[in-house]
């Protein structure tokens, strides 16, 4: 056996975003000693990319549907069950939305500064489906203080962090996980980490697709990690596009532009300069009455705070990003393929002042001045709502040992997320998470590890070093995200589909024989090969079961199915899990709503 450096913690937390540092923060405050993996640089992580603000009910602000009652974690919950299309666990989303003013508060506590009212609270901001002011935010650089605050006080209460180490398998013991195996980035080292209990919080895997928000990490490492350790997953299938990424110029493509262009009055237009979001088409039934019906009315929103009907740039991510499709497919999308996004008559003092990164963005980037002429936009993948299937309370998979939290647990956000709800996730189940791994782990003893799990995984590590003549990861990797972004993308079909299917399978039998140059030092050919074996195991699931949920719901938009059914499956989650070499794939019934919270949901109709 190769010899390894060896860590043993009583807590160890894959993925230092905002959900794995905030569970550091609970487990270390509960007396574990903690150990937290980065796959790359602390702080580098996708939490940044919520730009907009982190949704909690604070009532700070006044509604958006005339409602005199302030903000409330009840009317928070039905919104992300709308929003979510009721695919999501109710138990979940009551938690979160009962919890997430009490995390914001607290982050305010460890030191973020958010941006203010007159009367120095906390300032809100709307966003797409949620009914009030809701967005605590930032400017429009959110993610970044919450990063910046909670890595503060991370290191601030004590966790040992392993920088540029890559995981690559959870190593158990009968059942239970006891620990995980991977490399150092740098030198190909190997590493092993024994822990009681694990923490799994690597976030999406946005990069199967060609275009994405997502950074090079997104690659569904952790996913399937808890996959090959047999944890149950959740609704694959539902892949957010957030409807405003970059378009031009084409290496920018797909980096995000902020739901807060549009919460701080953002317009859409198409080339013939309409207002499309306008179409009757483009606005589900379930919003009719909410929002603004003419320009006028919307406009006059921006400034009276107190009329209650919003611009429809406003309603849900897979509604506005449906549209955003539809209309370049009909031929009046802009230059570059996009539809236009203006926010000039803001004034360019204003737009400085609240979204001074899109500002930098657009001017460094794309020799754009925001303040003087419209951005070019086109749907972008963003976020994955589904993931590692976990109970509502303590985040634990079905796998002993093995907690999950933020973007790569499922259950929270159903069919779509509502944007900000992604940042309140990572703090209100990051401490759920942190919390449940330490009592796990002080229920335990640390476990035995079987060099005979590390030996089978360093095989599958050497083969591209070892094999000649096979394949470049890259060109896979290329292939593979060609095929998702033609055949898995907005708009799905039977035929689509299954062509990616078949693609995926063929492009899995040419990664068995990968080939890289090189040693293991400072080899990104090397990662590449082992994340492009994650990738398409993860985009195999992703299509098995949105070939096999025939409706469209949320994320899901299926051209041949173009109904919400929810006879059929609004009742059911998709479930996968590994059987052998293959994913099994199950619709399980839905957990139906309590009285109590289907009374709110009436309510609120
Ligand atoms: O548009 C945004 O600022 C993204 C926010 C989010 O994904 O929650």
């Amino acid at each position: 056996m190769e010899p390894y450096d060896l860590f043993e913690y009583d807590v160890l937390i894959i993925g230092a975003g905002g959900a794995g540092l905030r569970a550091a923060i609970s487990a270390r405050e509960a007396g574990c000693n903690v150990g937290v993996i980065c796959k790359s640089l602390l702080g580098k992580a996708h939490t940044v990319m919520a730009e907009g603000g982190v949704a909690a009910a604070l009532g700070n602000m006044t509604s958006l549907d005339g409602s005199k009652e302030p903000d409330n974690w009840q009317v928070h919950f039905v919104d992300t069950m709308k929003g979510g299309g009721f695919l999501n666990n109710w138990r979940t989303v009551e938690i979160f939305a009962k919890e997430a003013p009490e995390r914001v508060l607290e982050l305010e506590q460890y030191g973020a500064v958010f941006d203010r009212t007159p009367e120095g609270k906390i300032a809100q901001r709307p966003f797409g489906g949620h009914k009030y002011r809701r967005l605590n935010h930032v400017g429009d650089r959110t993610g970044l203080e919450l990063i910046r605050t909670l890595q503060d006080k991370a290191v601030g209460v004590g966790m040992n962090v392993h920088m540029e180490v890559v995981l690559t398998k959870l190593l158990k013991e009968g059942d239970r996980v006891v620990g995980g195996f991977g490399y150092y980035r740098e030198t190909g080292k190997l590493v092993v980490f024994r822990a009681k209990a694990i923490v799994m919080a690597t976030g999406g895997w946005g990069r199967m697709f060609k275009y994405t928000s997502n950074s090079w990490e997104g690659t569904g490492d952790g996913l399937m990690m808890g996959y090959a350790a047999g944890a149950e997953l959740l609704d694959l299938e539902m892949v957010q596009f957030h409807p405003t990424g970059m378009v031009w110029p084409p290496g920018m493509r797909g980096i995000l532009v902020t739901e807060g262009v549009r919460g701080e009055g953002g317009i859409l237009r198409n080339s013939k300069g309409e207002r499309f979001m306008f179409n009757p088409d483009y606005t589900p039934a379930l919003y009719k009455g909410q929002f603004a019906e003419t320009p006028e009315e919307a406009a006059r929103w921006l400034d009276d705070k107190k009329n209650n009907r919003r611009p429809p740039e406003l309603l849900p991510r897979d509604v506005v990003a449906r549209a955003i499709y539809r209309e370049v497919e009909a031929g009046r999308g802009s230059e570059h393929g996009g539809v236009y996004l203006d926010v000039t008559h803001r004034g360019a003092a204003y737009i400085k002042r609240k979204l001074p990164s899109m500002y930098e963005q657009f001017h460094a980037l794309g020799n754009v001045d925001i303040t003087k002429e419209p951005m070019e936009v086109y749907p972008t993948i963003h976020y994955t709502m589904g993931g590692i299937r976990v109970t509502p309370e303590e985040c634990a998979s079905t796998v002993p040992g093995l907690f999950a939290a933020g973007e790569v647990a499922g259950g929270l956000h159903g069919a779509n997320r509502l944007g900000g709800n992604s940042l309140s996730d990572i703090i209100v189940f990051g401490k759920r998470a942190g919390d449940a791994a330490a009592a796990f782990a002080k229920q335990t003893t640390l476990g035995n590890i079987d060099e005979s799990q590390i030996t089978e995984e360093l095989a599958l590590l050497m083969s591209p070093l070892v094999d000649k003549g096979g394949e470049s990861p890259y060109a896979i990797h290329q292939d593979l995200q060609e095929e998702m972004q033609k055949n898995c993308m907005i708009a799905r079909t039977e035929e689509g589909l299954n062509h990616a299917l078949e693609a995926i399978l063929s492009l899995q039998q040419r990664a068995k024989h990968l080939s890289i140059g090189g040693d293991r030092r400072f080899n990104p050919g090397w990662h590449a090969a082992r994340d492009v074996r994650f990738m398409l195991r993860t985009s195999e699931i992703i299509v098995r079961c949105a070939l096999q949920r025939k409706e469209s719901r949320g994320a899901q938009w299926r051209l041949d199915y173009p109904k919400l059914d929810n006879e059929h499956w609004g009742k059911f989650n998709l479930v996968a899990w590994k059987n052998g070499e293959q994913a099994q794939i199950e619709a399980r019934p839905l957990d139906p709503l309590p009285d109590r919270l289907q009374a709110l949901v009436e309510e609120q109709k």
